[in-house]
């Protein structure tokens, strides 16, 4: 039987980190439903698709492969695709793509297949309302705009990408925007999610807290 912990939330708001550091220490599957969105994009830009060509979409989404190890890398087509995923480019674009009704099937049908039977610690947008409305335990992550870009900038120093503090704050307000009010599953909190704001909190007492809370119905 399956274990699901859905952990929804904005950009920025510390879910990646968070969710593979609680999976680890639970011993849970990690799954990172955003990077299979901007792998799709990354797919779409490299093969120069119209995002109108239903036709084009189908074709690649039939045939794309995305691999995602256990030690984080992340494979494309089996290429590794870690670090281009996270890319100014993909950031502007993975927001229209993932309204596309054939990529939200598709990438629904797979997060549910790799989820069979495991224990998993899931991350998106739409875990807790679309993916899995009975996930065992909900937890909608977030924390304020400028608190967010702060910690993107200092993730992509680290991975070494250059970026400035202005235009990522910018595009994560505009990705809320996008990601909140489009039609199919919006990112908004389940009624029976937990709410937790990280804005002062460390990546530790997050990490805490939400242990406690799936030690609960584990
Ligand atoms: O979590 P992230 O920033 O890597 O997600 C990238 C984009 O993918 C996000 O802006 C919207 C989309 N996404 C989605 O629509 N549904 C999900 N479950 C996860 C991500």
């Amino acid at each position: 039987m399956s274990f699901v912990v859905a952990i929804d939330g904005p950009a920025g708001s510390g879910k990646g980190t968070v969710t593979k550091k609680v999976g680890e220490k639970l011993g849970l599957v990690n799954i990172d439903t955003g990077a299979m969105f901007r792998c799709v994009t990354l797919n779409m830009i490299e093969e120069n698709v119209n995002l109108e060509d239903e036709a084009k979409i189908e074709e690649i989404l039939n045939k794309i492969e995305i691999d995602m190890k256990e030690n984080g890398q992340i494979f494309l087509n089996g290429k590794e695709v870690t670090n281009r995923i996270r890319e100014n480019d993909i950031n502007k674009f993975v927001s229209p793509v993932s309204i596309i009704p054939d990529v939200r099937k598709k990438l629904l049908d797979l997060q549910r297949k790799v989820s069979q039977g495991k224990k998993v610690i899931m991350e998106g947008r739409d875990i807790g309302t679309v993916v899995f409305p009975n996930a065992n335990v909900k937890i909608y992550l977030d924390a304020t705009p400028e608190e967010r870009a702060k910690r993107r900038m200092k993730q992509n120093q680290e991975n070494g990408i250059s970026s400035s503090y202005e235009e990522i704050l910018e595009s994560i307000i505009n990705r809320d925007k996008k990601d909140m009010t489009r039609e199919v599953a919006p990112l908004k909190r389940a009624e029976d999610a937990i709410y937790i704001d990280s804005s002062n909190m460390s990546i530790e007492e997050t990490v805490e807290e939400i242990i406690k809370i799936i030690k609960n119905v584990l």
